[in-house]
């Protein structure tokens, strides 16, 4: 990166929350990326499993287009065509129930958790160690992490966090619960595929004790797990769920999705939101879900996640591949982790990211084929092969 490049860059007036790279980005097509300098890169990083229908679809563009001139913004205070069926869409791929829609991921689990602590008149709320949930106050306090939520205490009260086993699960649940809240699949601590007798575990200590099965599925959900949804795998069926991310085709936008048992508890006044369920972003996830409900893409992510895992095993310095689907988390020999992903994007023009010191993530789009998935692993192994000294 040349220095005028690198000058061009510089956000002295973006706070500085992320430790950004020195790239900018102007263009984006499938699993591609293009900067201001006109290179090339290949994206397995996906915005963090948002463009998991690849950048730019042609079909979430001409939805936006079509959308944007026809009807923006009209408030949450009336129908539209698109919010309406896009409520329809996620209700029955999933849980049957009812749909509120947010702007974000985080805001997804806010509502979750209002849900919840509603339907039980209060009570706590079991989290486990490893989760991520966001960064507003409810879901920075559902997630234990002493760098995350230390300089932001006091927290909102009534979390429990306990290990991600059932034992543990299975004796946090009381009478006080008002719900379980985990991802299926773990991301942002590595991606951890929770075991099936957890979720099986949790489904009864809830049934027990009159407390809501609450799953967060904003990154491993949407077919990134090679299934429409990760919980569909292991058969246990949540009282609701949160999904984000991917949902938009790129554009902003969260749901929280409920079974029937929770559908009519939120009601007129319990909560809300100005933005949320727009005409546009709505417009644009049902485009999205048009290429996402496919069982032969999921059948795909399933065949291509096993064909990286498999490639990624084979390389010096790696210690252990966690995936499923296309949702891959790879442990490296040492700590540089970070160091190998700022080499793999500025030198070998690979966007992937580091979930901590020793672990590699790859969340590529779910519509990359099998020469992607080689030539990303191709572009990852030398730099690997140089952190274990081989
Ligand atoms: C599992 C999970 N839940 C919640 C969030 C928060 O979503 P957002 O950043 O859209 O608020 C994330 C984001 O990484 C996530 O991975």
């Amino acid at each position: 990166m040349s220095a005028t490049s690198e000058s061009r860059t510089t956000g002295d007036h973006l706070m500085p929350t992320y430790a950004r790279y020195p790239v900018r980005f102007v263009r984006g097509e499938g699993a591609r990326l293009w900067d201001d300098d006109g290179h090339e890169y290949l994206d397995f990083l996906s915005g963090i499993s948002v463009s998991s229908v690849g950048h730019c679809h042609p079909r979430v563009v001409e939805a936006i287009r079509a959308q944007a001139g026809e009807l923006i913004h009209v408030g949450n205070l009336f129908y539209t065509e698109p919010m309406t069926r896009l409520a329809q869409r996620l209700a029955s791929s999933s849980l049957g129930g009812t749909v509120f829609f947010t702007n974000s991921g985080a805001e997804a689990v806010e509502a979750a958790l209002k849900l919840a602590r509603k339907a039980k008149s209060a009570g706590d709320v079991v989290v486990l160690h490893r989760a991520f949930h966001g960064r507003t106050y409810g879901a920075l306090s559902a997630t234990p992490q002493e760098s995350k939520q230390a300089p932001f205490a006091p927290l909102v009260p009534g979390f429990v966090a306990v290990e991600p086993t059932a034992e543990a699960v299975a004796a946090a649940v009381t009478d006080r619960t008002a719900a379980v809240l985990l991802e299926p699949v773990q991301g942002e601590s590595g991606v951890w595929p929770l075991p099936d007798d957890l979720l099986r575990t949790a489904r009864e200590a809830c049934d027990a004790h009159g407390a809501a099965l609450l799953y967060d599925e904003i990154q491993c959900g949407l077919g990134r797990c090679g299934s429409m949804w990760a919980y569909q795998q292991a058969g246990v069926v949540p009282d609701a769920m949160t999904t984000a991310k991917a949902l938009g085709g790129g554009l902003p936008i969260g749901a929280l999705v409920t079974g029937d048992r929770l559908s009519q508890v939120l009601q007129p006044g319990d909560h809300g939101s100005t933005f949320a369920g727009g005409a546009v972003v709505t417009a644009a996830a049902n485009a999205a879900l048009d290429v996402l409900e496919d069982p032969a893409l999921h059948a795909r992510v399933r065949e291509l996640g096993e064909r990286i895992a498999a490639r990624v095993e084979e390389l010096p310095g790696v210690r252990a591949v966690r995936h499923r689907g296309l949702m891959i988390g790879f442990d490296v020999t040492g700590t540089d982790a970070p160091g190998i992903v700022r080499r793999a994007l500025l030198e070998q023009r690979l966007v992937c990211n580091a979930t901590g010191p020793e672990t590699i993530r790859f969340l590529p789009p779910l519509v990359i084929g099998e020469a992607e998935a080689d030539e990303a692993v191709d572009r990852i192994a030398p730099l690997l092969a140089d952190a274990a000294g081989s």
